[in-house]
């Protein structure tokens, strides 16, 4: 069995992938399963914390006993984030996030014609994992204590994982290295989390719960 040692903690967990919508049938979307997210929100309540799950575009079962937000788009994903870290313990962003959004929405299904399609205009999207670490350094609530994000990287990994969790401002960056059968849509899964202020912990390849008990591991000692 697991240790109760999240009982009385309130956890925020992102899972799953956002969609851009381009009109009412079309989307700009990735390929998160949202199973890291889910092992993560799972093995949280197993060891006795309140979970909020703010789940983006997943085909798993609600994991028992979490609360299960459902969003869409980034924009969604964050006004959710930001309600539900209000008095939170610490956050997780485990759910892949579009960077950019279609400029405009067509409010009609765009048609096929005989002339060229119109060019996809895309506009940033905003960074929220950048944005709980900026309202942290700044004061601004709300934000929780512990801030944990997730990165995906194919070369280079610690280098940048590096520069990207003092970018972001989080205490612990879990770091992907994506591609050879992992991530994506895999029960397995293998990491190296960045610590702030710590020396890196390397994951094995294992089940993504393993690696969601051991992110627990690290918050609940940044928690004490
Ligand atoms: O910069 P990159 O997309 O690699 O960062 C990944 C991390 O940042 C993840 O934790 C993801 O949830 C979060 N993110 C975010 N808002 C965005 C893009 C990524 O919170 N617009």
């Amino acid at each position: 069995g697991r240790p109760a040692d999240l009982a009385g903690r309130h956890l925020v967990i992102s899972a799953g992938g956002t969609r851009e919508a381009i009109d009412p049938v079309r989307f700009i979307g990735n390929r998160s399963s949202g199973l890291q997210g889910y092992a993560l929100a799972r093995t949280a309540v197993a060891r006795g914390a309140e979970v909020t799950l703010v789940s983006a575009n997943v085909a798993l079962p609600d994991p028992a006993g979490a609360t299960v937000v459902r969003v869409e788009s980034a924009a969604e994903l964050r006004a959710a984030v930001l309600d539900a870290v209000e008095g939170a313990d610490a956050v997780v962003m485990a759910a892949a996030v579009a960077d950019f959004r279609p400029l405009a929405q067509s409010g009609s299904k765009i048609k096929k014609t005989s002339a060229e399609p119109d060019p996809i205009h895309l506009v940033k999207n905003p960074d929220i994992l950048a944005e709980l670490g900026d309202r942290r350094r700044e004061g601004l609530k709300p934000y929780p204590p512990v801030i944990v994000g997730f990165a995906a990287e194919t070369d280079d990994v610690l280098a940048n994982g590096q520069a990207k969790l003092a970018r972001k401002g989080c205490d612990l960056l879990v770091v992907n290295q994506v591609g050879a059968g992992l991530a994506f849509g895999t029960p397995d899964n293998a990491a190296v989390v960045l610590v702030a202020g710590g020396e890196p912990v390397e994951i094995p390849r294992g089940p993504k719960e393993d690696l969601a008990d051991m992110v627990w591991d690290l918050v609940a000692h940044r928690l004490r």
